[in-house]
C-alpha cells in the first residue's frame, strides 16, 4: 500500500465523516464536528490517504489549558487496511508533527470495552518508554444519563519525542 499522511483540509470533513460512520463503535459525529477538526484543529489531526481514498484519520488537539497534553478523539482506519500498523504510524506522526514539538503526554478516552483501542494505546505506551493511568473520564450516570458506557482516561507520559 502507498499511503501518505498529512494534515487534513476541510475537503477531507466529508469523508472523514463517512468513514467513521462507517467504523462501529465510534461515535459518529456531525459533518460539520470533522469539517472544524479538519479546518480549525487540522494541525493536530492527521489523514491517511491511499489515492484519493481516506484510509485513516486521527483527531485531536492540545487541551487548552494544558497544552503539553495531546488529547486524541478519536483513531479510525479503514476495515480494509486494519492491522497493518497504520492507527500506530498515524499517531506517531502526529507526535512528530511541528505542532506536537512540545507535547509531553497524549490523553484519549477508551470504553471498556474496545479492546483495540486499549491495545492500540497500550503499545503506544511502550513504544514511547511512558508511565500509564487509568481514571474514569466521563461517567455512565454522572455524565451520560445513563445511554453511554463511561469513558476511561487513558494517560501517556511523560515522554520525549
Ligand atoms: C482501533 C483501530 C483504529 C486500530 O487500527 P489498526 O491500524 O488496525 O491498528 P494497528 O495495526 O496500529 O494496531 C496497533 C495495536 O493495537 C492493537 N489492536 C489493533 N486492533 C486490534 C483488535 N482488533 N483487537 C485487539 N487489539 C488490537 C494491537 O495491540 C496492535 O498491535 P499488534 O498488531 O502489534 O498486536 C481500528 O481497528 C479501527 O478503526 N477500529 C474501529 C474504530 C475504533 O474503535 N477506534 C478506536 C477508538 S478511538
Amino acid at each position: 500500500m502507498n499511503i501518505q499522511f498529512q494534515h487534513p483540509t476541510a475537503e477531507d470533513g466529508f469523508n472523514v465523516n463517512q468513514l467513521i460512520a462507517d467504523s462501529p463503535p465510534l461515535d459518529t459525529n456531525s459533518v460539520y464536528c470533522n469539517l472544524l477538526q479538519c479546518s480549525h484543529f487540522a494541525q493536530t489531526c492527521i489523514i491517511a490517504k491511499e489515492d484519493d481514498q481516506v484510509m485513516g484519520f486521527v483527531s485531536g488537539y492540545r487541551i487548552p489549558d494544558r497544552p503539553e497534553v495531546l488529547f486524541v478523539w478519536q483513531v479510525v482506519v479503514s476495515a480494509k487496511a486494519r492491522g497493518q500498523g497504520l492507527a500506530g504510524r498515524m499517531i506517531q506522526a502526529l507526535l512528530e508533527s511541528d505542532a506536537c514539538r512540545e507535547v509531553t503526554h497524549i490523553e484519549t478516552s477508551i470504553t471498556s470495552d474496545n479492546d483495540a483501542s486499549w491495545g492500540l494505546f497500550k503499545k503506544l505506551a511502550k513504544k514511547l518508554n511512558a508511565a500509564t493511568s487509568e481514571t474514569v473520564l466521563f461517567d455512565k450516570e454522572a455524565h451520560f444519563g445513563g445511554q453511554h458506557d463511561s469513558e476511561m482516561l487513558f494517560r501517556i507520559g511523560p515522554f520525549s519525542h
